[in-house]
């Protein structure tokens, strides 16, 4: 029997690819970027399966270029690069990798929470310039963390780890959540309460947004938002870039309408909105939430999983659009 053709749009840590390897013909794209979208639909042609990364748009023009595709697997667990809708109509499975890289991302909040707090970024950068005269008591006044207020915007697997970990600070913990629906481990555990966008805004002095992107959710931050919150308050966003209006957020930072913000996502990735790399109250950094060798692995493991089920004709772990299997 012919082994099925499986294209990884990137080269993934090995373990999803040892576990393919076993039977299926695999073929990694030899670059280390993404592809051109020629160079994508070109792949793709002849393949069964693909494991592809956020980079890819996986759409209409996608489907009609992999003739023989039998499924997609995301190598992530935000899924706004896939048109589900299209995939569904097409009857074409197509995945996710939720639950591997929880405990990553909400550790990254955390790391960028204090970062801007406690002015970790700017400061290494004074140390480093030789430019530091030695202790002084009214230098580098960064923001308490113990005991203030934690709003989290999107109570799901990542915003109730995130919100977790906050207990060794005692913090007041408040949540929005799409679904309008009390989120029992944040209620049982901390005491949360669930808020509307308003009254986080108003009352939070730490703001982590974890919702997916989606058209409700693009912009949700932007001027009028930054208005609402308080000045001392500090944002950060381990979710979507687009969720912020980055321009709306540079000019928020630059006039001190909030205090910082700490970034791992960007509305225009790769690039950087202009002022924001000015910005001493901003610490940013590449889209690293899920970079630990565990969650990586673990992702890797689970792509190729759902992808193997999927060419078995079985539905996947975590499937996007089990409808089709009903
Ligand atoms: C990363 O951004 C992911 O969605 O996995
Ligand atoms: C600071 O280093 C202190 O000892 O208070």
């Amino acid at each position: 029997m012919r082994k099925p053709k499986v294209f990884i749009t990137r080269l993934i840590p090995r373990e999803g690819i040892d576990l393919l390897k076993e039977t299926c013909e695999v073929e990694i794209n030899p670059q280390d970027r993404p592809l051109h979208r020629e160079e994508l639909l070109a792949q793709v042609a002849d393949k069964d399966g693909v494991i592809g990364m956020l980079s890819d748009r996986i759409d209409a023009e996608f489907f009609d270029a992999a003739k023989a595709l039998r499924g997609y697997a995301n190598f992530a667990v935000g899924f706004d690069n896939i048109d589900v809708a299209e995939a569904t109509r097409r009857n074409m499975p197509v995945s996710n990798t939720p639950g591997v890289l929880t405990q990553a991302t909400a550790e990254l909040a955390w790391a960028l929470l204090f970062a801007v707090a406690r002015r970790i970024v700017e400061t290494d950068r004074i140390m480093r310039s030789g430019a530091w005269p030695g202790l002084g008591p009214l230098q580098f006044i960064g923001a308490d963390v113990s005991g203030k207020t934690l709003g989290i915007v999107g109570g799901g697997r990542i915003g109730t780890a995130m919100a977790l970990m906050s207990k060794g600070f005692q913090m007041r913990v408040l949540y929005t959540n799409t679904s309008g629906k009390e989120n029992q481990t944040l209620q049982a555990e901390l005491r949360a309460r669930l808020v509307s966008l308003d009254e986080l805004l108003a009352e939070s002095d730490f703001i982590s947004i974890h919702t997916p992107l989606t058209p409700a959710t693009r912009h949700l931050f932007k001027a009028e938002t930054f208005a609402r919150m308080k000045p001392a308050a500090i944002l950060i966003n381990t979710a979507r870039g687009p969720i912020i209006k980055e321009d709306d957020l540079v000019a928020a930072l630059g006039s001190r309408t909030i205090a910082g913000a700490g970034l791992d996502v960007y509305e225009f990735e790769p690039q950087m909105t202009a002022g924001l790399a000015d910005l001493n109250n901003a610490v940013v950094v590449p889209h690293i939430g899920s970079a630990t060798s565990s969650s990586r692995a673990g992702m890797s493991l689970l792509a190729a999983r759902n992808l193997l089920a999927m060419l078995q004709g079985e539905k996947p772990e975590s499937c996007l659009n089990p409808e089709i299997y009903a």
